[in-house]
């Protein structure tokens, strides 16, 4: 990369694992010339992300229920049947289940609903009960 980066006349972009404010830290102290980044599943997991990344601020576990309210509000507005929109929200929730502190039964049920009031109900228990995590954003790669 050092090599592509040095030889490059083109300006660059870089994305790939930057999962964290401090991957992203690192990754402008070993390569300042590049001042551009995507992220992809980094910011799906944590969608506060870019915030965290340009001013340190994190988001909050209110911030993110707000999140995930407008995306399954926006899904049932362009999509019909609750099947259809349960896929996409369990699609999204295997990378922001994440955010949270041991909430492996939490994301088993919410996996196993099939009904978007089953659904909302353990999404509710899931943000009453549990915190975010100190280090949300921290991503183990799966
Ligand atoms: C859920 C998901 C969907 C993706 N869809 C596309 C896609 O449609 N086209 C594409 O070029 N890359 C797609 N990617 C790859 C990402 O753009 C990105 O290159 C990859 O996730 C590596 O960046 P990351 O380590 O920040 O996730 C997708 C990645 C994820 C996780």
């Amino acid at each position: 990369m050092k090599k592509a980066v040095s030889l490059s006349r083109n300006p660059l972009c870089y994305n790939g694992n930057l999962f964290s404010a401090e991957d992203y830290k690192e990754f402008t102290a070993d390569f300042p010339s590049i001042n551009s980044v995507m992220l992809g599943r980094g910011m799906v997991a944590n969608p506060g992300l870019a915030g965290e990344m340009k001013n340190g601020e994190k988001m909050d576990k209110r911030q993110l229920k707000s999140f995930h309210d407008e995306v399954l509000k926006g899904y049932e507005e362009i999509m019909s049947g609750d099947r259809n929109v349960l896929f996409k929200m369990k699609e999204l929730w295997a990378y922001m289940i994440q955010m949270f502190d041991g909430a492996e039964k939490h994301g088993k049920k919410i996996r196993k609903s099939q009904h978007l009031a089953d659904y909302r109900a353990e999404v509710d228990s899931l943000f009453g009960e549990l915190d975010l995590k100190e280090s949300a954003g921290a991503f183990d790669g799966k």
